[in-house]
């Protein structure tokens, strides 16, 4: 998350600006970046109540910075407001809609010049056989292979690595996304939806069964 949170301050203004995290899970960006940067609105949206709960339950100081949660289907989100940076990390790659689709709700929520941060998995040999194992592990029942997987990944994993977060990070393991995403296609899907690629930055896997991702910044031109 520090990296990915350093990457976006690397580019974009933050400060007095609108952000809205999709996917925000139990609000750990929205948290962190509020801290640092005084947002002028930072809302957050996940379809989970449970993390909604969570994200809510996590509340920092936030000052006189609007921050909300809401429990709200991406792909069904409607409001009047833009923001100018539309963030999502790990999310869209797992939604049953097209790229198009997707690129153009995102689109909908941001400001005429603002910025569409996201993450998606690579389209990689690697992530191939990731998504081929997670198939495997999903036809076990997850209870028995739960130890064993925290094992894989404290042993072969990103140093540092806590077993809470291997643990948490368990039932998306068990999610395979539909596809990989690689810069060319992007680039010609966003040029379709009036968006400029700017920059793009790779995340890599944080253990043995985790995805590595690509980050892309857009820009509404
Ligand atoms: C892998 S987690 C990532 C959480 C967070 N972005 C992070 O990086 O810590 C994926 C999140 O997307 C949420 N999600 C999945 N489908 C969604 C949808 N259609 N609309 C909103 N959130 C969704 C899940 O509930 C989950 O919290």
């Amino acid at each position: 998350m520090a990296r990915v949170i350093g990457l976006i301050e690397a580019r974009l203004p933050l400060s007095g600006r609108s952000f809205l995290d999709i996917g925000c899970g139990k609000g750990d960006y929205i948290w962190a970046m509020a801290q640092k940067h005084r947002f002028g609105r930072a809302w957050g949206l996940d379809v989970s109540a449970e993390n909604i709960r969570q994200a809510e339950a996590n509340g920092r100081a936030g000052g006189d910075q609007e921050i909300r949660f809401l429990c709200q289907d991406f792909l069904a989100f409607e409001t009047p407001l833009k923001f100018d940076l539309v963030f999502s990390e790990s999310v869209l790659h797992y939604l049953p809609a097209s790229l198009e689709t997707i690129l153009g709700r995102l689109c909908d929520l941001t400001t005429p010049d603002g910025w569409i941060v996201f993450s998606w998995c690579r389209n990689s040999p690697a992530n191939w056989l990731r998504c081929a194992v997670r198939r495997l592990l999903a036809l076990f029942q997850l209870g028995p292979l739960e130890e064993t997987i925290i094992w894989l990944g404290l042993t072969f994993g990103r140093r540092g690595l806590s077993r809470e977060k291997i643990a948490s990070s368990m039932v998306y393991l068990f999610q395979t996304p539909r596809r990989g995403l690689g810069r060319a296609a992007l680039e010609r899907a966003a040029e379709r939806q009036g968006l400029k690629l700017m920059a793009v930055d790779y995340i890599p896997s944080y253990s043995p069964l985790a995805l590595d991702h690509n980050i892309f910044f857009l820009k509404r031109i």
